[in-house]
């Protein structure tokens, strides 16, 4: 299969990229180097620098190396600068996908795996989410994936493609070569790993004063591995002729912010440097998914997803 790989320059997008080379599919990325890194993009892909709105661009590689399915992982992500801009983020997030996806449309690319988000959902009614959950963003973010989503499926529904929208919830760990890199961080975890490494002032705990059982809000942590092996589990159920899918991309398990800084003392032998801060604003309680679906359509476990496994492989990366 020749795969077309959006933000293959990315942390999860290159992983997922080299995966796919491993198993001996083609693989062409489309990333515009804004937040990826030139260097992670693995070799033997083609590199196509240009950003997925740019509708000529697009329609030249489409011709050109006619891909038979893409993977959508280009855009922003930080749900935090979404609500102080939110032009930059439905234009980014919302229009070039459209972009995209008429472009793909046009070529007769009708195979599409889509990196959606756990923020499509808004403040848990309860844990484990979903996918029946109902979707009231609580974040632009979270919005513009949902749009793209709504957008997906009307096309589904007319016959102009066929889809599946991944929904992540907290991904985290690292590989060989790949770790969370962003020039704004907001993550947990590489927070808290630059803390250690003394990079960073104290990690602030947001909010000690939750209704769970240590106080500190809980996250369901997805190993990046177990998140590539997903969209290549996708790309085969589209390309089997399966049908159009959302699903959650979790573990089933939360664990406390407190718990995570435990596991990161425990693999790396130092505790994090931390102190308790006020709530970040939005921040819900407790989200944690229902990943059965995956399960029983793509037959999707997490094998990398233990929260010791995720602290020990995104030091490696960190320390690498
Ligand atoms: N946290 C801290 N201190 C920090 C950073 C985070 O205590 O310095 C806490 C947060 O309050 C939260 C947990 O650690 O309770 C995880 O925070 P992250 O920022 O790592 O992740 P979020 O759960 O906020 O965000 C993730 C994805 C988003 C997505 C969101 C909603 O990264 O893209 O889930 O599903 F929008």
């Amino acid at each position: 299969m020749r795969c077309l790989v959006t933000g293959g320059a990315g942390f999860i997008g290159s992983l997922t990229a080299e995966r796919l080379l491993e198993r001996g599919d083609e693989v062409i990325v489309l990333d515009d180097l804004s937040t990826g890194h030139r260097e992670v993009v693995p070799t033997g892909a083609t590199l196509i620098e240009a950003s997925v709105g740019d509708q000529a661009a697009v329609r030249a590689l489409l011709a050109d190396l006619a891909p038979d399915a893409c993977i959508h992982f280009a855009g922003l992500i930080a749900a935090g600068e979404s609500m102080s801009e939110p032009g930059r983020y439905f234009e980014a997030n919302v229009g070039e996908s459209l972009a995209l996806l008429e472009e793909l449309i046009r070529a007769g690319v009708d195979q599409v795996v889509f990196s959606s988000s756990a923020a499509v959902y808004g403040e848990p009614l309860g844990t484990p989410m979903s996918e029946d959950h109902q979707t009231i963003p609580t974040s632009v973010y979270g919005a513009t994936k949902l749009q793209v989503e709504h957008a997906l499926e009307w096309m589904s529904r007319q016959g102009a493609l066929r889809y599946a929208a991944l929904r992540y919830f907290n991904a985290a760990g690292g590989s060989e070569g790949h770790r969370e890199d962003h020039a704004v961080e907001t993550h947990l975890i590489p927070l808290a790993l630059s803390a250690l490494a003394g990079q960073r002032p104290a990690l602030q705990i947001f909010g000690t004063d939750y209704p769970t059982p240590d106080g500190t809000c809980i996250r369901d942590y997805i190993h990046v591995e177990d998140l590539a092996a997903a969209h290549l589990a996708a790309l085969d159920h589209l390309a089997a002729g399966g049908a159009s899918l959302v699903a959650n991309l979790g573990t089933g398990h939360g664990y406390s912010v407190r718990e995570v800084l435990s596991a990161i003392e425990t693999v790396v032998g130092r505790p994090v440097p931390a102190e308790e801060a006020p709530r970040r604003p939005g921040d819900p309680a407790e989200l944690v998914a229902s990943s059965a679906r995956a399960h029983e359509v793509l037959g999707w476990t997490p094998t990398r997803s233990s929260l010791g496994d995720i602290i020990a492989d995104a030091w490696q990366a960190f320390s690498a």
